[in-house]
């Protein structure tokens, strides 16, 4: 499954859809870059997502807020005290890791080895562990199990210490007046501290949500996993304000309703599962991730969590404004609710994880057989038409006969409407393979037979049949197809 893991990074390079960030230079870790191709997957995801989301439900709004926010906000939110993985060194080769990355990296192999069980057995004691700050046990349970660090495979360790992940910076040109700011390490905050601001311009009741999607840093310290762990990244995350007493109902509906939206996607549900949080993060109630099954196993995507009046409520006390929401609705006793600070049901996706589950479930090495009998591959990506990077390929046969003068024609009509490509040089069957490649779902080749009849042959992607149909008939096919 490694194999297919590094096929896809290879193929993500050579199709132009993520490239090592300032490769000339050696590239810098866990951070990358998205291609021509790649940041249209990258866009399309997102618009996805955000249509889902704002356009889809009255009740949600949207908003973009900066990177970069008054210091304070991450104390209040209580990154500055808690945002921390346990970390490790190696002794031998001086390397850090966090140590529930190693412990996982470790029941991974025991669960390719088929011994399930002591994985899982192993990730639940981790997991106590982890839930009592009990660092002794820890260490000790990397002993116990004789876990190595990758490079040196020694178990040499110091103890374990806990590790800011944000990163910092100063504003202000003088280094002696400036004050240390932070790089987000998530999204949410820009929300809560605009909660009044939005509920008062956009006239929100209660519940409401308010979505954004933005970049995030984090100073991840193993960071090996391609775009699956990067240092930066992109969330797309959303905020629903609820009456206090009703997050109950409200965590269970989100925790369904964003299962449903990846499955919206056509993607085989056996490759998802929840994984219920046993150890919460420090603001959380209750908390669950949607795990997807990646080739280097089954990983988490998305994050739903319950995080009560925790942040509002912090804001409050550290700005000293009232973070107050005034419900005249009437309780059963004919009394208006009042005031309260809402509690928060937060759904949390990495943009550029969603990216590679699109790439590692399209992803696919096909052999076919052909009339003789004989056998030829192709590389295919299955990535569902609304997502893909291009939607259709126009191929005219030949470069003369006027072939190109119609191709072009039907390129300026489809292009106002969707993302098309258009090539005429090669074989057509090399020309397919290409499209294939970056997962155009509809390729067009225009014959001499267009001329007589105004017919197109259309050949499908993932069926690889092909069909013809009137010229005039094309933009509304494709259409259909990337709206359904
Ligand atoms: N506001 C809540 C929050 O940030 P999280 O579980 O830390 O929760 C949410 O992150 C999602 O962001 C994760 O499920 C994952 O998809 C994505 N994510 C987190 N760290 C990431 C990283 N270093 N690289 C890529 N994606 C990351």
């Amino acid at each position: 499954q490694d194999n297919k893991f590094q096929a896809i990074i290879s193929h993500a390079k050579e199709y132009g859809f993520v490239f090592p960030s300032s490769e000339i230079y050696d590239g810098l870790s866990a951070v990358y870059d998205y291609g021509p191709y790649g940041s249209e997957l990258k866009k399309n995801i997102r618009d996805y997502w955000w249509k889902s989301m704002t356009q889809l439900h009255d009740n949600i709004v949207g908003i973009d807020a900066a990177i970069f926010m008054h210091p304070t906000t991450w104390k209040a939110s209580g990154h500055v005290d808690n945002f921390s993985d346990p970390m490790i060194d190696n002794k031998d080769s001086k390397k850090r890791y966090r140590v529930d990355h190693l412990i996982e990296a470790y029941a991974d192999k025991l669960t390719e080895e088929g011994k399930g069980q002591e994985a899982q057995a192993l990730i639940a004691e981790m997991e106590r562990l982890l839930s009592t700050d009990d660092f002794t046990g820890l260490k000790q349970l990397l002993i116990d199990n004789k876990i190595a660090c990758g490079v040196s495979g020694t178990t040499n360790w110091t103890d374990i210490r806990q590790f800011n992940l944000m990163f910092d910076t100063k504003v202000g040109s003088v280094a002696e007046d400036a004050d240390t700011i932070y790089l987000r390490p998530e999204t949410a905050q820009g929300i809560f501290v605009n909660f009044l601001n939005v509920q008062k311009t956009a006239r929100m009741k209660v519940p409401f949500g308010i979505a954004q999607t933005g970049k995030a840093f984090r100073n991840e310290i193993v960071a090996r996993q391609f775009i699956f762990r990067m240092r930066e990244f992109e969330q797309m995350e959303m905020q629903f304000f609820v009456r206090p007493g009703t997050e109950g109902e409200w965590y269970k509906y989100w925790k369904e309703a964003r299962l449903q939206w990846h499955l919206s996607l056509g993607i085989d549900q056996a490759k998802y599962r929840y994984h219920d949080h046993a150890k919460l993060a420090f603001y959380a109630k209750e908390a669950c991730d949607i795990e997807f099954e990646f080739p280097i196993g089954f990983k988490e995507v998305e994050g739903i969590h319950s995080r009560t009046d925790y942040d509002l409520t912090q804001h409050e006390k550290f700005s000293r404004k009232k973070q107050q929401y005034f419900d005249n609705d009437l309780d059963e006793n004919g009394k208006a609710y009042g005031n309260y600070v809402p509690y928060v049901i937060e759904t949390s996706i990495g943009l550029d994880r969603m990216f590679l589950l699109i790439l590692s479930n399209a992803y696919e090495e096909e052999t076919l057989t052909k009339e003789d009998g004989s056998t030829d591959s192709r590389t295919v990506l299955h990535i569902p038409a609304k997502l893909a990077p291009v939607k259709l390929a126009i191929l005219p046969l030949t470069k003369k006969d006027g072939l190109p003068e119609i191709a072009r024609e039907l390129m300026d009509e489809c292009k106002q409407h969707f993302r098309c490509f258009y090539e005429e040089k090669d074989a057509i069957g090399k020309r397919y393979r290409r499209q294939d490649a970056i997962g155009t779902p509809f390729c067009i080749t225009i014959d001499h037979q267009t001329k007589e009849d105004q017919t197109v042959t259309i050949r499908h992607r993932d069926s690889m049949l092909q069909e013809r149909v009137p010229l005039s008939k094309v933009r509304e096919i494709v259409t259909q197809a990337i709206e359904k």
